[in-house]
C-alpha cells in the first residue's frame, strides 16, 4: 500500500499540512512553540491539571463531534483528519467574548488566570453538548481541571450562568459545522499515513487489516490508542516510542455491539463512548465509570489501552474480570480469545506476543440471579488512581450463594480474582457471617504492597471491609453503608 507522507488537519480556521512530524511530538508543543498559540497552557504535562485543554473535532458515526482533550499528552500525528480548536478561536474578530468567556468574567471565575483557558475550553465543550447543564454535568465536565486560586465556586457559578449569556446557534463551531465537515472529508483519502522526524516514526494504518499487517512488519512498535499512558512515557520519562503505530482513528476498533448474551467493545472505544452502553447493561458501573480519571482523559483513554498496559491498578480490569469478560487478540490474520483474567500473567507480563494487539473485549450480560457491585478506593474522588478497586459478582439461589467471582486491583502485581475468598462464600447462606468469613479469607489471597497511595495494612483492611459493604448494600439492610453525597 502506498502511504501518504503527511498529516492534515484543521487548526482553528486554517488547513494544516505537515510532512515532518515525529511520533513524540505533542500537540501542546506544536501549538505553543511553532504556532505561538500560547493561550493553551502547560501546567503538569501529564493530563492531570487541564490547563492545556483544547477541543478536537472528528467524524464519529457520520457526524462531527467535538471533545475536550489534553493537548499535553495528545500526539500531533494522531490529529490527522481532525479539527483542533484552541482558546484563541473563541472570541469574535472584533474581540467580543464568547458567552462562556463572558460568564467567567461576570462571575469572577479567574484570578491569576493560568488555569482559565483550560476551564473555558472544558466549559465550552460542555456548553456545546448542553447549553444549560445540570450541576452533575458541570461537576463531571470540570473533573479534569485544577485551579489553585478561585476555590472553584465562581467557576461553577460561571458554568451555571453560561445558559443566560449567549445563543449556541451563533457559535462558530455550530454555525460552521457543515463547512468544517466538508473540509475534513476533503482531508481524508483512506490511505495509511507515515511521517517521521529525525528517525522518530509515526504510522497511522488505513484500517484494522492494515494495522495487523503493520504490526507483523513492526512487531517492536509502540501501539498508541488514547495516549493517556504512553503520553506520559514521553513527557515525563523522555522515552523513545518509535516506531509508533496510532490506532485511535480506526473506526473498525471503535465499534460497540450488543447481542442477546454479550456486549462487545472494540479496543479503541474511549471510556466516554463506552459509558452509556456499559452502564445501561451494568448499572452498578455508573458511579465507578465516572471516577475513572477526569473528563478529558476519559474522552481520550480507551478500555483496550487500560487492559493492554497490564497495570495492576487499572480500573477496568477488576470489574470486567468479575463480569466474566474475554478479549480477542489478533496477530496478522490469526485471532484468539482469552479470558481477561488469564491475560495478566505477572507484573509487566501479559499474554500478548510481539505484533499482536487487543482487538475487542466481550462482556457477558448479567445473569438474572446475580448481584453486582464495583468499588474504587482512592485518595481523591475525581482524577485519581485507585489504591484498591474491586468488582463483585455473586449468585444467590434460594438464599444460598451458588457462585462468586470477586476480582481486585491494587492488591497484587496483576488484577486478579480472590480465589480463597470466593471459595469461602460458595455454598454458604447469604448472610453477614459468610461475607465476614470471606473477607478474612482474603488474607490468603493477597499480600499487598505499601506505596505512596496506601499501606499494605490499609489495602487489606479496606478490601476486607468491602465484603461487609457488599453484603449490607445487597441485603437491603437499613444500616447506612455510605454517606449520601452533599
Ligand atoms: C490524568 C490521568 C488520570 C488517569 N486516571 C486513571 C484512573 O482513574 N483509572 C485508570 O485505570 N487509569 C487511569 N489513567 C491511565 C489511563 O488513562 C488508562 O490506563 C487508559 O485506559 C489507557 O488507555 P489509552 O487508550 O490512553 O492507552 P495508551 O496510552 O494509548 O496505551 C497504553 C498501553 O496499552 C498499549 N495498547 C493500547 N491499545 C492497545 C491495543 N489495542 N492492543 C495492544 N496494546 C495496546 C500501548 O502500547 C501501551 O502500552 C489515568 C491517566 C491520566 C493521564
Ligand atoms: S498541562 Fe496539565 S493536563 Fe496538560
Ligand atoms: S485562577 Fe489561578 S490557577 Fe486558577
Amino acid at each position: 500500500m502506498t502511504a501518504r507522507k503527511e498529516i492534515r488537519f484543521i487548526l482553528n480556521d486554517h488547513d494544516i499540512t505537515l510532512q515532518t512530524v515525529g511520533a513524540c511530538d505533542t500537540l501542546l508543543d506544536y501549538l505553543r512553540l511553532e504556532r505561538h498559540l500560547t493561550g493553551t497552557k502547560e501546567g503538569c504535562a501529564e493530563g492531570d491539571c487541564g490547563a492545556c485543554t483544547i477541543l478536537v473535532g472528528r467524524m464519529t458515526g457520520g457526524a462531527l463531534r467535538y471533545e475536550a482533550v489534553n493537548a499535553c499528552i495528545r500526539f500531533l500525528a494522531s490529529l490527522d483528519g481532525c479539527h483542533v480548536v484552541t482558546v484563541e478561536h473563541l472570541s469574535g474578530a472584533d474581540g467580543t467574548l464568547h458567552p462562556v468567556q463572558q460568564a467567567m468574567v461576570d462571575c469572577h471565575g479567574s484570578q491569576c488566570g493560568f488555569c482559565t483557558p483550560g476551564f473555558v475550553m472544558a466549559l465550552y465543550a460542555l456548553w456545546m453538548q448542553n447549553p444549560d447543564p445540570s450541576e452533575d454535568e458541570i461537576e463531571t465536565a470540570l473533573q479534569g481541571n485544577l485551579c489553585r486560586c478561585t476555590g472553584y465556586a465562581p467557576i461553577i457559578r460561571a458554568a451555571r450562568a453560561m445558559a443566560a449569556t449567549g445563543n449556541p446557534a451563533k457559535d462558530f463551531l455550530i454555525r460552521e459545522r457543515e463547512n468544517i465537515t466538508t473540509r475534513l472529508a476533503g482531508l481524508t483519502d483512506g490511505k495509511r499515513v507515515e511521517v517521521e522526524k529525525d528517525g522518530d516514526r509515526a504510522i497511522l494504518p488505513a484500517d484494522v487489516d492494515d494495522l495487523a499487517q503493520v504490526l507483523v512488519q513492526n512487531p517492536e512498535a509502540t501501539i498508541i490508542a488514547g495516549a493517556t499512558d504512553v503520553g506520559l512515557w514521553v513527557t515525563k520519562l523522555l522515552r523513545s516510542i518509535t516506531p509508533a503505530v496510532f490506532i485511535g482513528h480506526l473506526d473498525g476498533l471503535r465499534q460497540i455491539d450488543v447481542s442477546d448474551s454479550h456486549i462487545t467493545i472494540g479496543a479503541g472505544v474511549s471510556y466516554t463512548d463506552a459509558e452509556s452502553p456499559l452502564t445501561g447493561a451494568y448499572p452498578h458501573l455508573e458511579e465507578y465509570w465516572r471516577r475513572i480519571a477526569g473528563w478529558q482523559v476519559r474522552n481520550m483513554g480507551t478500555v483496550g489501552g487500560n487492559i493492554a498496559n497490564g497495570s495492576p491498578i487499572g480500573d477496568a480490569p477488576p470489574v470486567l474480570i468479575a463480569l466474566g469478560a474475554e478479549i480477542t487478540l489478533r496477530l496478522g490474520q490469526a485471532e484468539r480469545r482469552v479470558r481477561l483474567e488469564d491475560y495478566f500473567i505477572d507484573y509487566g507480563k501479559q499474554d500478548r506476543a510481539p505484533g499482536e494487539f487487543v482487538e475487542a473485549i466481550h462482556i457477558p450480560l448479567m445473569a438474572p440471579d446475580s448481584l453486582h457491585a464495583a468499588y474504587k478506593i482512592s485518595k481523591r474522588r475525581d482524577e485519581d488512581i485507585s489504591s484498591v478497586a474491586a468488582g463483585f459478582n455473586v449468585t444467590v439461589v434460594d438464599g444460598q450463594i451458588t457462585a462468586a467471582t470477586i476480582a481486585f486491583g491494587g492488591m497484587a502485581a496483576i488484577p486478579k480474582c480472590a480465589a480463597q475468598a470466593e471459595a469461602a462464600l460458595v455454598g454458604q447462606p447469604f448472610d453477614q457471617a459468610a461475607f465476614i468469613a470471606a473477607g478474612a479469607a482474603l488474607a490468603q489471597d493477597f499480600t499487598p504492597l505499601s506505596d505512596w497511595r496506601a499501606s499494605a495494612d490499609y489495602r487489606m483492611k479496606a478490601a476486607q471491609n468491602l465484603f461487609r459493604r457488599f453484603y449490607l448494600e445487597m441485603s437491603e439492610s437499613d444500616q447506612p453503608v455510605r454517606l449520601a453525597q452533599a
